[in-house]
């Protein structure tokens, strides 16, 4: 209930309505729109730049101030004290865990890292250079076809039970998909090992050799799927959202997610990064590829850079930034195009472009770099980005199941052909 109001007269018409303006515990206020349609009228808003599209309890962002909290906690505190696994506790549930519930929790994850052994025959069918992140769609859609114990989302058991073998089973896949596009056998997980270690093992590992996975990359790693687990209603969230909406099973609704994130301007700009930096191939073509980037008649874009809510710093690349140099300086790593990256992102800091369009460098940025650092191929990116954001995707998709919802159904701006006859072909 509210006792403020928006009031919308359409057209200097004297007939006013009412639209009741709500308020959450933090952030903007917003406008009520939900029985305008009984106006006639509905609203505009493509890119849903002024549209709230859900209510939620799980993660705000303040974009002008930089602000990420999760549950309440900054993201800060979390990527210096917490873990990938305890904030993906906080997410889930809604608090942080004590001792019992953090280890429980751990040992859930553990012993469902396992996927079915078909799974390994499904991958078979892919061609071997098939992008990574083209078999993580299927094979995470693929899910649902093995775990139907645990399938009615009806169920708070149910929905639990494939929460937790979402966020178990995802680095098994996304490590198949890496060994099956290089040729190598894929490898079991094992339970002895962190998540993050259990992952780059899965990823590096042989066969032939003992696990020897480099605590500095696997810390790396751990926030790397940390700083990406969840970031509230972006595109790929939205669409996990959307998809569930219409009661879909939430394996269905995660690869839909992952479909959403694939594209450069969302999870695929890490990928993106690296291609640029390529493409840009040495610091003395730095500025040319600036000034393209200001060009507006030039579709090119600084990839890394810029971001749709916020408009000061992105809070997730300054702890990005600060385990890229912690990594590059451990690992002994020089390397030309980490270079140019740099000297990139200087330039850019400094150019009146963009500084005016507040374009700072984002999460991708740094995330592209260091994963290059710690030898990830480019096209796994992405798939590392949708294995830190399931946890978020599930979140959101359990918080909207567990309360009253409705199917997303968007209405339109029509501005196509009005009514008209149909033509024999002869006279068209
Ligand atoms: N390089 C050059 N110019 C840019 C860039 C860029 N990366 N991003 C935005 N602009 C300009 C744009 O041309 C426009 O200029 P003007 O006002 O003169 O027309 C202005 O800045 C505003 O751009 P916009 O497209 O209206 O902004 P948006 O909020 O719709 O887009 C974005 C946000 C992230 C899609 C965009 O900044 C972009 O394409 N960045 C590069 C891709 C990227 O790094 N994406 C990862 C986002 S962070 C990870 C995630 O959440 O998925």
């Amino acid at each position: 209930m509210t006792d403020k109001f928006a009031r919308l007269s359409i057209d200097g018409s004297d007939e006013v309505t009412e639209l009741p303006i709500l308020s959450g515990s933090i952030g903007p206020d917003v406008i009520d729109v939900r029985n305008l349609g009984s106006t006639g009228y509905f609203t505009f808003d493509p890119g849903f730049l002024s549209t709230a599209s859900c209510e939620s309890k799980i993660t705000f962002i303040d974009g002008g101030k930089g602000v990420l909290l999760h549950r309440g906690y900054p993201i800060e505190q979390l990527a210096e004290h917490s873990d990938y696994l305890e904030t993906c506790y906080l997410l889930l549930n809604g608090e942080l865990p004590n001792k019992q519930q953090k280890a429980a929790f751990e040992d859930e994850i553990t012993q469902h890292t396992m996927v079915n052994e078909a799974m390994a025959r499904l991958f078979r069918g892919f061609h071997h250079d098939a992008h990574p992140m083209a078999m993580m769609c299927g094979a995470v859609g693929a899910m649902s076809a093995f775990y139907h114990d645990a399938l009615d989302i009806a169920n708070p058991k149910h929905r639990e039970i494939s929460a937790l073998r979402l966020i178990a089973k995802i680095p098994t896949l996304a490590a198949m998909c890496y060994k099956h596009h290089i040729g190598q056998p894929f490898m079991y997980p094992r339970n002895e090992l962190s998540y993050a270690e259990n992952f780059l093992y899965m990823m590096f590992g042989t066969p032939c050799e003992e696990p020897n996975v480099n605590p500095i990359i696997a810390k790396a790693m751990d926030k790397i799927f940390l700083l990406h687990a969840d970031h509230e209603q972006n595109a790929s969230t939205s669409t996990v959202r959307l998809a569930g909406s219409s009661g879909a099973n939430p394996f269905a609704c995660i690869a839909s997610g992952i479909t959403a994130l694939w594209g450069p301007a969302h999870g695929g700009a890490n990928e993106a990064v690296l291609k640029m930096l390529d493409e840009i191939g040495s610091v003395d073509r730095i500025d040319e590829y600036v000034l393209k980037a200001k060009d507006k008649n030039d579709p090119f874009r600084l990839m890394g850079f810029g971001h749709r809510v916020y408009k000061n710093f992105d809070p997730r690349a300054k702890v990005m930034k600060e385990t890229c140099d912690e990594v590059l300086k451990e690992l002994g790593i020089s390397d030309p195009q980490l270079e140019i990256a740099k000297r990139l992102e200087q330039i850019a800091l400094e150019d009146d472009y963009f500084i005016q369009r507040k374009l700072y460098p984002n999460v991708d940025f740094y995330s592209g770099i260091i994963m290059k650092a710690i030898g990830i191929p480019t096209d796994m990116f992405t798939v590392i980005f949708a294995t830190g954001r399931t946890v978020g995707w599930i979140a959101h998709w359990a918080e909207m199941v567990s309360e009253s919802y409705k199917i997303g159904r968007p209405r339109q701006l029509y501005t196509g052909a009005t009514t008209r006859d149909y033509q024999d072909i002869d006279k068209r």
